[in-house]
């Protein structure tokens, strides 16, 4: 099965396109819905797209305001990273306060350090950020307290046209970050060192168009990869980069999976039943977040105790309470969930809170004895394409249940 364009590389690679006049073409957009709510936020903005067959072709000739919609903010997040191409391209960028979310606090303290290490002015009322350049942005040095994904992404939309040079010091170094800065680059940005942890950028005066195709998605190839883990069952996966994918491969090895990799494409085949293994989430190239919640619905059943700790977000356990419903043994002890591993899962009405959550839930509900009811499926279209159809396309029995926003499962 083929997977989809990088939900977290299209959206800061759709704002990126607002920091220049010309036609942008981008291949192989996943039309999910956080996806769907970048191109209406950017199109507020005054982007001008056209989606043909296997590409968007978005024109920003003028920036009609340089205000994101809170309401579009508090739907997704990551609206937030309009911020830095807004001020970049028209010297002001306005935002509604993302608030917190299921899973943290998500505070963009470091994000407006950033902005304003550039040489912007920032202040906050009524909910609403705002960052003001009083003419050109400056180059800065700019440390990050921590590798936050999106801070280092919005920092570089800001001083890609800044006078001089900016360096970022702890930037992140997720392969989102590097698909970000060569589409950048490939726009005549000068951007150097992404992918590590000191990333250089000397502003140039403009960025012209460019034609891209942003790179596939790592966490939507390992929930595959480990829902087919989880069933005992076999999947082949096209247009994956395992190399984004070791830290998930090397502990669904450890779990007991065989995988095997060749060039894209990357094929798993699950264990009668999988051991327990030890998880720490840790920033790129460390063991990803957002594979923490699908990973621990697998361990749920393994042979043995797993402990999983999730060092990124402080409150990314909303999954327990749900498995737990479904005869999981899970502990909370402070960061860490120990996971007793048990026999059989059985299928029980659930709530996704959050999109991970959602699909720790779907490969429980796929392992699970008898049937098992999503609710709250809002929360999984937002990353996922098509799962149903694709889960089906695998052999699972799933389907969503029209009218009710809910996904149900058999054994
Ligand atoms: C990105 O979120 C991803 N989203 C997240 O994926 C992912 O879980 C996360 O990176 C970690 O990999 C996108 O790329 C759109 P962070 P981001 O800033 O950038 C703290 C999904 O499921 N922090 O790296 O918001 C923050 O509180 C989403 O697709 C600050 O303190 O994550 C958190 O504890 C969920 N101040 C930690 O950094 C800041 O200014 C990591 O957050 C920013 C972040």
């Amino acid at each position: 099965m083929r997977v989809s364009a990088a939900k977290n590389a299209v959206l800061p690679i759709l704002a990126a396109t607002l920091l220049t006049g010309d036609e942008c073409r981008i291949r192989d957009i996943p039309e999910i819905q956080d996806v769907l709510t970048m191109h209406r936020l950017i199109e507020l903005l005054g982007a001008e797209i056209r989606r043909e067959e296997e590409e968007w072709v978005l024109r920003t000739p003028a920036v009609l305001t340089s205000e994101a919609s809170y309401d579009l903010v508090r739907m997704m997040r990551a609206s937030i990273l309009v911020m830095g191409p807004l001020l970049a391209r028209t010297g002001q960028a306005v935002a509604g306060l993302p608030g917190g979310c299921a899973i943290g606090v998500r505070p963009i303290d470091l994000h407006l350090k950033g902005f304003a290490a550039l040489g912007a002015e920032i202040s906050l009322s009524h909910g609403r950020v705002q960052a003001v350049a009083n003419g050109r942005l400056r180059g800065a040095h700019i440390y990050l307290d921590y590798p936050s994904v999106t801070a280092t992404e919005n920092i570089l939309m800001a001083a890609v046209l800044a006078e001089g040079t900016t360096t970022i010091e702890n930037a992140a170094e997720e392969p989102e970050v590097v698909d970000l800065a060569n589409f950048l680059n490939s726009m005549g940005a000068r951007v150097s060192g992404a992918g590590t942890r000191l990333v250089r950028v000397e502003g140039v005066k403009e960025l012209h168009g460019s034609s891209y195709t942003p790179i596939p998605d790592r966490i939507e190839a390992g929930t595959f990869l480990v829902a087919a883990a989880a069933t005992g069952g076999w999947v082949a996966l096209e247009n994956v980069v395992p190399d984004h994918l070791a830290a998930v491969i090397a502990k669904l090895r450890e779990a007991g999976v065989a995988v095997e990799t060749e060039g894209d494409r990357v094929v798993a085949e699950g264990p009668a039943r999988p051991s327990a293994t030890n998880v720490k989430t840790l920033p790129y190239p460390g063991f990803p977040t957002d594979m923490q919640a699908p990973f621990m619905a697998l361990l749920t059943i393994a042979q043995g105790t797993s402990v999983i700790t999730e060092t990124v977000f402080e409150n990314r356990f909303r999954h327990v309470e749900e498995l737990k419903r479904m005869g999981a043994r899970i502990d909370i002890e402070g960061p860490s969930a120990i996971v007793h591993g048990v026999e059989r899962l059985t299928g029980a009405p659930v709530t996704a809170s959050d999109l991970r959550a959602g699909a720790a839930l779907v490969v429980a509900g796929l392992v699970a004895e008898g049937e098992t009811e999503i609710a709250g499926v809002h929360h999984i279209d937002r990353g996922y394409k098509d799962l149903v159809e694709r889960l089906r396309s695998l052999g699972a029995n799933i389907e969503r249940v029209s009218g009710v926003p809910s996904l149900q499962f058999e054994e």
